[in-house]
């Protein structure tokens, strides 16, 4: 048997007549860069993550740098984050001539651990960015407390999280800025790349949209230098019909995750924890344990498709040499890139692949 990472072909199934009709939609308005179907969406997503603003970009990427440039980030500047997570995180940061500086995850939730913030605050301190990653958010009342105690931006990257819920409030809502990504693997994915920031702040929202489209009010008219961060109309109206599914399906996700715990329980791996306070969206399910080469090659074997989100903590990557981390730096990320292995988790996988993969990781640990 064939086991996919992730099979979204299955899902277009389900909605491909809706999707073709929204679709056709924009190519007969010839509307295709921001405009009604961006903005139609953009209410959806407000709406959807109980938050006053919600602005459409051309990916989760941009959705961060123009969250940074918006709350003033610069060069020199220093911006907290977590070492454990998407390239894009840390990045954008760094493309700002800001400095990422890293701080260690929690090993059982492989967020940043809010314990180890307040240590590397100092003068050149502006912002947290903290990522809730795997679809479970970051400690956020913790680190907005640390961030108001120093008069810090906190920047949700929530790009994996999208419906997650922390205290009853959505992912993406509890800092200055929240950023998503509509990547096509995404639990809430468009046909291409697309993003969205979320803010209650109204000054902050205006700034963003000028920031999108080259800072530029009215059009041709620079105050700001921005991006070309714009959203397209087609992943717009895809991403409007699949919103309207996107609870049942994080629903189903959560199914998926507590079978697999059910079923692993026993086993010399670790599961993953959910925090109590937590809602979590199982964009990922990730197990660990210091056999993970070996038992991915064996699932690869049976046929079985892992992945390995990530396998080098960002403080160890060749392009951020510069900061001048060193190996030993930051052990709960190094150790988590060594030993994490995400499962297929996705809301049209059937009970005969989970029960594969299932039986094919209790068959590599009895042949141990
Ligand atoms: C945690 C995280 N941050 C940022 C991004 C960047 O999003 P995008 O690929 O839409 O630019 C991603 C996803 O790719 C991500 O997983």
């Amino acid at each position: 048997m064939k086991v996919s990472a992730l099979d979204l072909k299955r899902q277009y199934d389900g909605i491909r007549e809706e999707i073709n009709k929204a679709v056709l939609e924009v190519i007969a308005s010839q509307s295709f860069v921001l405009g009604p179907f961006v903005e139609s969406f953009e209410r959806d997503v407000a709406n959807y993550c109980k938050t006053k603003h919600a602005i459409g970009v051309s990916s989760g990427t941009d959705a961060l740098l123009l969250a940074l440039m918006a709350c003033g980030i610069k060069n020199g500047d220093e911006v907290i984050t977590t070492p454990f997570t998407f390239f894009a995180t840390a990045g954008s940061i760094a493309r700002l001539g800001a400095i990422p500086v890293f701080v260690d995850i929690d090993p059982s939730t492989y967020n940043i651990d809010v314990h180890k913030i307040a240590r590397v605050i100092n003068k050149k301190t502006k912002a947290i960015l903290p990522v809730h990653l795997y679809g479970q958010c970051a400690d956020m009342n913790a680190i907005l407390e640390v961030a108001q105690a120093h008069g810090l931006k906190v920047i949700e990257d929530a790009a994996q999280a999208i419906g997650a819920v922390y205290k009853g409030n959505p992912a993406g809502t509890l800092g200055h800025i929240g950023c998503f990504s509509f990547y096509p693997t995404k639990n809430l994915g468009g046909y291409g790349d697309g993003g969205l920031m979320t803010t209650n702040d109204d000054h902050l929202a205006e700034f963003l949209k000028i920031l999108r489209v080259h800072g530029s009010k009215p059009k041709y008219y620079h105050s700001y230098i921005g991006i070309n961060g714009r959203l397209d109309a087609i992943q717009a109206a895809i991403l409007s019909v699949k919103l309207k599914y996107l609870d049942g399906w994080s629903r189903k996700r959560g199914e998926l995750a507590a079978y697999y715990s059910e079923n692993l329980k026993g086993l010399p791996v670790r599961l993953p924890k959910i925090e109590p306070y937590n809602t979590h969206i199982f964009h990922q399910y990730v197990i660990a344990t210091p056999q993970r080469d070996a038992m991915m090659k064996y699932l690869e074997q049976q046929g079985i498709e892992t992945a390995i989100y990530y396998p080098v903590s960002l403080h160890l990557q060749k392009c951020f040499e510069y900061l001048g981390y060193k190996k030993g730096d930051l052990p709960e990320s190094e150790k988590a890139s060594n030993e994490v292995l995400a499962l297929p988790v996705y809301p049209e996988i059937t009970q005969n692949e989970l029960d594969y993969v299932i039986g094919h990781i209790r068959n590599f640990f009895s042949r141990q």
